[in-house]
């Protein structure tokens, strides 16, 4: 049966992308077609292309034939916050676009991902923000921890956030992006006893092997 998950992180940069590129892998290593989904996506290179939409496509399976519009519903040439890029540009971002991104993905993948932008809460415009959108899409959330000092809080917080809107915390995964994080075991047992979800897997930092080998240390999808 094919099913979508909301993938929120503790913060920008914490690593939604990469580990979203491991849980894709993971599915297409347990036989399923993955697809990965930027809602809003803002930066972009020289030429015209998001990072994050680039690496979410190369992870997603290659038979799809997902249009662009599909993969990647708004996007902004500047890297600021989405409801200024989304204003300064005179975009609406329409919650109804994005849901039917989602179920259009869903027609051809088994799996799909939904990568938010920045944290839970970040604003979207006159639709609400981030946690809004999960809301309206009725989908699973994953969390991403970014391992690292501070990151207690932020998931706590974000772990909370989540429930308290009668969504589904269907797992989280901790993120190492630090080479080298103090007390690294200690905080991820803190985690494991404080967040009411499974940890689905810990993304160690730099892997040789990148998203493809990291995606064999996640518990999800199973074959
Ligand atoms: N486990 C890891 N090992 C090494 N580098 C990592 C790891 N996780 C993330 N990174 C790097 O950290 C940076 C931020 O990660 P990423 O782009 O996935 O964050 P993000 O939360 O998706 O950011 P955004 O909010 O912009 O979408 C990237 O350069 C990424 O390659
Ligand atoms: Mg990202």
């Amino acid at each position: 049966m094919a099913k979508a998950f909301f993938i929120t992180g503790t913060d920008t940069e914490v690593g939604k992308t990469y580990p979203t590129c491991a849980l894709l892998h993971r599915a297409r290593q347990a036989g399923l077609t993955a697809a990965g989904l930027k809602a809003v996506a803002a930066g972009v290179d020289a030429s015209g292309k998001n990072e994050d939409v680039e690496a979410l496509r190369a992870a997603s399976s290659p038979e799809l034939t997902l249009p662009e519009s599909i993969r990647n519903p708004y996007l902004f040439s500047p890297a600021i916050a989405p409801h200024i890029a989304a204003r300064e540009a005179c975009v609406k971002i329409e919650f109804a676009v994005i849901e039917a991104a989602v179920q259009q993905a869903l027609q051809q993948a088994d799996v799909v991902l939904l990568e938010g932008a920045g944290g839970f809460r970040i604003p979207l415009g006159t639709d609400g923000d981030s946690a809004d959108l999960a809301q309206k899409l009725g989908l699973p959330v994953m969390l991403v921890v970014g391992m690292r000092l501070g990151c207690l809080n932020h998931a706590l917080l974000t772990a909370e956030a989540i429930l308290a809107r009668r969504l589904s915390l269907a797992g989280w995964i901790a993120n190492n992006i630090r080479p080298d994080m103090p007390f690294h075991a200690d905080n991820l047992a803190t985690l494991k006893t404080l967040i009411p979800a499974p940890l689905l897997g810990v993304i160690p930092h730099a892997l040789p092997g990148g998203v493809a080998a990291a995606a064999r240390g996640l518990d999800v999808f199973e074959e």
